[in-house]
């Protein structure tokens, strides 16, 4: 069975002291987690150190950058390079997360940049794509979602694309409390599988992780994560709360 992957995004939030307590308190508890399941904490940068440290020994739980540079080092003040994250023994990065894409204008080409030189330091991208309302209302997310992979996936080989985790996260969704139905996201999803399907073949894109994110909760995750091609979710509101991000843990299929 391909992964199956809770991933808390914190994005902005948190002081040292209260990152500290809410990953404790998620991570200190039981779960029967196996082999295809995995958990994911996506901390801020400077947080980065200490979560690590926190999770390091433990087998399915891994912390996650929010972002990367495209260059490998050098003048590019303020950014933070995958070496950096790779010597601090960090596993995956968030890439292209709609807030990034709309406040910081990241294009389709500059991600694509991103994920080569994470694959390049063998760090797990997780290539965050969606729609947004105008676009969903017009009911052409379809179109417009194949093409954010396509232009940002489709230069990578057979190989290359079965280390990318995906996390479809319709825009309208997020931070919104209005979810897409189990429904809608099975749907979009398994188009997107067949997107890559008609790539690299149905076999590759079996293989690939497609996790939801928008509005996900303790209520909701179960009926959401049992869909075929919803493997788990990329979580931000709820990731806050550690009631709520272990609910959603165990919701995992
Ligand atoms: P919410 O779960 O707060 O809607 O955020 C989703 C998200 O953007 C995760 O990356």
């Amino acid at each position: 069975m391909r992964k199956q992957i809770a991933a808390a995004n914190w994005k902005m939030n948190l002081t040292l002291q209260q990152a500290e307590q809410l990953l404790d308190n998620v991570i200190s508890r039981p779960y029967n987690l196996t082999g295809h399941q995995q958990v994911v904490f996506a901390v801020p940068f400077p947080y980065l150190a200490m979560a690590q440290e926190k999770v390091k020994h433990l087998q399915h739980i891994f912390v996650a950058a929010q972002n990367c540079y495209s260059k490998k080092s050098g003048a590019y003040t303020g950014e933070v390079s995958v070496e950096m994250l790779q010597s601090l023994g960090i596993e995956f990065v968030v890439i292209g997360h709609s807030e990034r894409r709309e406040y910081f204008a990241e294009s389709n080409k500059f991600l694509a940049d991103k994920l080569d030189i994470c694959l390049e330091y063998r760090i797990t991208p997780i290539f965050c794509c969606g729609e947004p309302l105008n676009i969903r209302e017009a009911g052409t997310q379809n179109e417009y979602v194949a093409k954010q992979l396509e232009d940002s996936l489709f230069h990578l080989d057979e190989e290359a694309l079965q280390k990318i985790v995906i996390a479809y996260e319709p825009i309208w969704a997020i931070g919104t409390g209005k979810t897409a139905t189990s429904a809608q996201a099975q749907e979009i999803q398994a188009y997107l599988r067949s997107v890559l399907a008609s790539k690299y073949g149905s076999q590759v894109a079996e293989n690939i992780s497609i996790l939801y994110g928008g509005s996900v909760k303790a209520s909701n995750a179960k009926e959401l994560f049992s869909q075929p091609d919803v493997d788990g979710g990329l979580v931000g509101g709820a990731s806050l709360i550690a009631d709520e991000f272990a609910a959603i843990i165990n919701a995992l299929k």
